[in-house]
């Protein structure tokens, strides 16, 4: 008892000594603790002031950038402009040849395509794909614009169509949104002008698409519900896109009404740091006097048909999954699109592989990391979808939006 009382006595003795020491001690704690926090905090602070500053200097960064390039874009556009006009396409002799040819030897509209020499691989694999398909060599003309282009495709394909159009703004790689590229569409947009004029109806096409069935044995061109009829972005018809030109395949039915179109598109093309599609798009769904039609994803999709569950395989597919067309061939290769030998032979077991795969819906999609060009396209891409679901605000945006699609697209 004495003892535990002692220890007793002892631990009361002890205990205020060691109260105080504790109390000292939860001071001393509580005190460096608020110490380290404010530390913690003030750095916390610090590096949100940081990022935040560094956010609105690359953001002021990019925008200048931007500023520069769509400065850029629209004087190359208007000192070139007039290489590429619809004065000089119809007084030319090469546009009158067209005609002529157009009035004796086709019976149905001619497709057009645009090339300069460093899409003739991606051309020659087109022709490739395409040479299986009954009757669409016939109906295609290509715009060549250098030489080296009209020679080496004439050596290759003899028999193919071109329009040589040998325009110096033009013979260089493209790269999207710049100069030569708005320059490319403001050609493209004065033949359709200069075409209509004469009463010409006519497809635009790309090189860059495959055919796994012929396009023209749907005979679009005799349904009258329509004055244009358009490829289509998104991934099906009720997609936020969906309705949205993609402006890489489309049909134009001639008539003062599309003239009008495509004067417009020329006349913006011409001014404004805006794509064409853009353009397109506005005047479709604002305008109304051009009965625009869409094709159903069912027969025409783009690449993303690929990363879907590849059911109901397109008859046409445009495979646009690089920006540029250096790299586009080696990435068609490796999903099974690439048609032509190293010496440039068309290997026609290929092209009949790639259907295959296609209808049986088993095409090898690399899950590789996307380019830094495709990865910004698809942030694009979600960011405007959930503009476009916005109630109210979205439907309200939706002919207006491609048309700043250009600046919007801040860091490409
Ligand atoms: C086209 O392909 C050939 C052979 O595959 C290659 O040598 C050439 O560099 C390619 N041209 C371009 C412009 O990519
Ligand atoms: C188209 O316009 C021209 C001139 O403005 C006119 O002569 C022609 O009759 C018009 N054509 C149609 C089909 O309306
Ligand atoms: C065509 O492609 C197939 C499949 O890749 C290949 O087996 C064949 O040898 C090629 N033919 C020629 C003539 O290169």
């Amino acid at each position: 008892m004495i003892t535990r009382r002692k220890a007793a006595e002892n631990s009361t003795i002890g205990g205020p000594i060691e109260e105080v020491d504790e109390s000292e001690l939860k001071r001393t704690r509580v005190y460096s603790k608020r110490k380290s926090s404010s530390v913690c905090f003030s750095t916390t602070r610090k590096i949100a002031y940081g990022a935040f500053y560094l956010f609105w200097f690359v953001f002021g960064l990019l925008v200048i950038r931007k500023t520069q390039n769509a400065i850029a874009a629209v004087r190359y556009v208007k000192r070139h402009g007039e290489s590429v006009s619809v004065n000089l396409i119809e007084n030319s002799p090469e546009f009158k040849d067209l005609l002529y040819t157009l009035d004796h030897d086709f019976t149905k509209p001619p497709a057009f395509l645009l090339l300069n020499q460093y899409a003739l691989n991606m051309t020659y694999n087109f022709l490739c794909n395409t040479a299986q398909l009954d009757g669409v060599h016939e109906r295609l003309v290509f715009v060549t614009l250098d030489s080296v282009a009209r020679d080496e495709l004439r050596a290759k394909w003899p028999q193919i169509r071109q329009l040589h159009w040998p325009t110096p703004s033009l013979y260089k790689p493209f790269s999207f949104a710049e100069g030569p590229y708005q320059t490319i569409y403001l050609l493209r947009a004065n033949l359709a002008v200069a075409l209509l004029r004469k009463g010409k109806s006519f497809w635009m096409m790309q090189q860059d698409t495959f055919w796994r069935k012929s396009l023209f044995d749907q005979h679009f061109e005799d349904d009258m519900s329509f004055d244009a009829l358009f490829d289509q972005i998104g991934e099906d018809e009720n997609a936020q896109r969906a309705e949205w030109v993609n402006g890489a395949n489309f049909f134009i039915r001639a008539s003062n009404k599309t003239l009008e179109f495509f004067e417009g598109v020329a006349e913006k093309l011409g001014h404004w740091y805006t794509p064409d599609m853009g353009i397109m798009i506005h005047q479709c769904h604002t305008w109304g006097t051009v009965r625009c039609a869409y094709m159903p994803h069912k027969l025409a999709h783009s690449w993303e048909w690929m990363y879907t569950g590849q059911q109901d395989p397109p008859l046409i597919m445009q495979l646009d999954c690089e920006t540029d067309g250096g790299s586009k061939l080696m990435q068609l290769g490796r999903f099974g699109f690439h048609f032509t030998e190293k010496d440039g032979t068309c290997n026609a077991t290929k092209v009949h592989m790639a259907a295959e795969r296609m209808e049986q819906g088993n095409i090898e999609v690399t899950r590789a990391l996307p380019s830094w060009g495709r990865l910004q396209f698809k942030a694009y891409w979600w960011i405007v979808d959930y503009m476009l679901w916005t109630p109210i605000i979205g439907p309200m945006l939706k002919p207006y939006l491609p048309m700043v699609g250009y600046i919007l697209m801040i860091t490409l």
